[in-house]
């Protein structure tokens, strides 16, 4: 059994900028030759931070990107088509903190009959305190977790996702996690999707678990599209590394006159730390295999509470059970039921 600690906000600052200056550690982007015509990206939280420059990236390779936030509506798919040099770059309203709005998102999407070629989940939060998705879930876990999971199922059943037959290209699903999930306990399938008002001390610690949650279901997921080995969907998960973004916007004032310039100064920029996410997305080779963790570019298993195959089948489990008390509206046809995994 892996020692699990949990991490404090100084030691979790400290770990970061030790990896992001470790030997080894410094990204090494796909090169910009590796292109990406036509095919289609969706990211979620793309209007700002890592998810931003992923879409720039993205778009620059000739993706044809579609920006799923919740905010940032016209101007930060304008900022990505200005620097990306792409007018190929559509925003979708998303809040991934209300199912009912996940779903909206996938209706449109199977309305338009769009077919995605690459998934990346970013989008994600760090709350000073806990707080709940319109559904009264923790909103890490809803945003981490449960909105993907419905995005998914969806994607697959209504053929927005569709696994390859060896002659198409294969899809790919990108999870942005985090290294933080090596120091969770183990996913308390007794209080599955339970609410815990936790304050500042104990932020860290559900994050940790949300993104636990987001690395066992991407091992799952990855296993149940490719049960045979042969790779229909390529399911990655990786952690960026420490990035200069926003994710600490949340934090208390006393707290910010230290955090912010470290953040500035030590953490790497979005457009630098987006690159292990580029390369799930646009390598050759990570399209040929599935179920791999990057952290920075270092490949390395996930914990092993993230790969145990029994935890993964109970998580798809409870989470599907969870799912199925908040259905897509009535009205909602599919077009490919077949899709959707067992
Ligand atoms: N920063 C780091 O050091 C670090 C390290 C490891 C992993 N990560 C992961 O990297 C990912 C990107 O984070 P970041 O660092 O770029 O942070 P960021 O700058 O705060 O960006 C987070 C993005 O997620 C979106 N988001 C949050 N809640 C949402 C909701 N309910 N519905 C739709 N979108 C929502 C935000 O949208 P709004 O603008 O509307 O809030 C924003 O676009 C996250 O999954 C994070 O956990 C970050």
């Amino acid at each position: 059994m892996e020692n699990r600690r949990y991490e404090g906000i100084g030691s979790a600052v400290s770990n970061a900028i030790a990896n992001r200056f470790s030997r080894g550690g410094a990204p090494v982007p796909a090169p910009a030759s590796r292109r990406i015509d036509g095919k289609v990206c969706l990211v979620t939280g793309a209007n700002r931070g890592l998810g931003k420059a992923v879409a720039i990236d993205l778009a620059r390779r000739g993706g044809r990107v579609l920006m799923a936030c919740r905010s940032g509506h016209p101007e930060a798919g304008e900022e990505v088509r200005r620097r990306s040099g792409s007018d190929a770059v559509e925003m979708r309203k998303v809040d991934l903190a209300d199912l009912a709005s996940v779903h909206a998102l996938c209706d449109r999407l199977d309305h338009d009959r769009t077919r995605v070629d690459i998934l990346v989940l970013n989008a994600g939060l760090m709350p000073a305190r806990a707080r709940r998705s319109a559904q009264g879930y923790d909103a890490m876990f809803a945003v981490h977790f449960l909105a993907n999971r419905a995005l998914i199922d969806r994607f697959l059943a209504d053929g927005v996702i569709r696994p390859s037959d060896r002659r198409g290209e294969t899809p790919r699903i990108v999870f942005v996690a985090s290294e933080t999930h090596r120091s969770a306990e183990p996913i308390d399938f007794d209080d599955f999707g339970g609410f815990a008002d936790y304050g500042l001390r104990d932020g860290l610690k559900h994050y940790a678990s949300s993104k636990l949650h987001v690395c066992t279901y991407a091992q799952e997921l990855s296993r149940r599209l490719n049960p045979d080995g042969e790779v229909r969907v390529a399911v990655h998960s990786l952690c960026p590394g420490a990035v200069s973004s926003d994710l600490a916007r949340e934090a208390p004032w006393f707290l910010k006159p230290l955090l912010i310039p470290v953040i500035r100064l030590c953490f790497a920029a979005p457009a630098k730390a987006a690159a292990p996410v580029t390369h799930a997305c646009c390598s050759e080779e990570m399209g040929r295999r599935s179920g791999v963790y990057l952290h920075l570019m270092r490949e390395k298993p996930p914990a092993p509470l993230a790969t145990d195959e029994a935890a993964g089948a109970r998580l798809w489990r409870e989470s599907e059970a969870l799912l199925s008390r908040h259905p897509p509206p009535a009205s909602h046809e599919s077009r490919n039921a077949s899709g959707a995994p067992e």
